[in-house]
């Protein structure tokens, strides 16, 4: 039986968000955002270690008490230029740490989707458990899409059937994730899977149920914040 390992890139910067502070350690219901991921990975019964790739300069990290994870967490400080390539660097990293074996479950997850719950994280390992290739959270396109031009004028409407967007965990088996990335590495893309399809794979979808988005804009942060809260006083773990 494979094992499964989750993967936490969290070397970003967050440049969207136009704080000083990188996103992931910015407060989200009194803790750093990255908390809440690493949380909800670790207390996953099915994954056995969780990797968190921080900046090789990350000063944030030591500033936090992560002992209540200490049984299933391994910091690596090796994240690269882009999310592709700490991603990579990452999974290059982790074998040093804990034994893993090409056809063990890599689930990759960004520090920037504290909102996962384990409901949804145990949803897509069960979806995926016998898939060859694996696959990811997504949730169906909602709204209209336009397409513009230079000017931000309407050229056309995007007929939105068969249109996702991507979350993570994304779920791929390790060297089929290290071979992909490794050859697509210069080809800018922003997640895992497109690694994948760029091999000629089809990763499977699983429609995410539940708040997952990511955290790219001060709004998102205010918005998890309520989130957070509700679930708090639902007693959702
Ligand atoms: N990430 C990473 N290494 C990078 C860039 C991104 O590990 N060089 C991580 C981020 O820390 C985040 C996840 O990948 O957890 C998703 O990326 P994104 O939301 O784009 O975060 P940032 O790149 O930090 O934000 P921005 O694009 O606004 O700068
Ligand atoms: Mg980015």
């Amino acid at each position: 039986m494979p094992n499964y390992f989750a993967l936490v890139p969290a070397a970003g910067y967050g440049s969207r968000m136009g704080n000083q502070l990188p996103k992931q350690y910015l407060i989200l219901a009194a803790k750093p955002m990255i908390y809440h991921a690493v949380k909800t990975l670790c207390q996953s019964h099915k994954i056995a270690r969780v990797f968190v790739v921080l900046s090789p300069q990350d000063p944030e990290w030591q500033k936090y008490d992560w002992a209540e994870f200490s049984n299933k967490l391994t910091v690596l400080y090796c994240g690269g230029e882009t999310r592709a390539q700490s991603v990579l660097n990452g999974l290059a990293a982790a074998p040093g740490q804990f034994t893993v074996e090409p056809d063990d479950w890599i689930l990759v997850h960004d520090a920037a989707r504290p909102l996962l719950i384990q409901s949804q994280l145990t949803l897509l390992m069960d979806a995926l458990a016998d898939d060859t290739v694996g696959g990811l959270l997504a949730v169906p396109v909602a709204d209209t899409l336009k397409r513009s031009d230079a000017n931000k004028c309407v050229r056309r409407t995007e007929p939105r059937e068969h249109l996702w967007q991507a979350q993570t965990p994304q779920m791929f088996r390790y060297k089929m994730l290290v071979d992909a990335l490794d050859k697509t590495i210069n080809m800018n893309i922003t997640d895992d899977a497109s690694a994948i399809e760029a091999m000629g794979f089809h990763p499977r979808l699983v429609h995410c149920k539940d708040y997952n988005f990511k955290i790219t804009y001060p709004q998102d942060l205010e918005l998890a914040e309520l989130i957070i809260q509700k679930r708090k006083n639902q007693c959702i773990p």
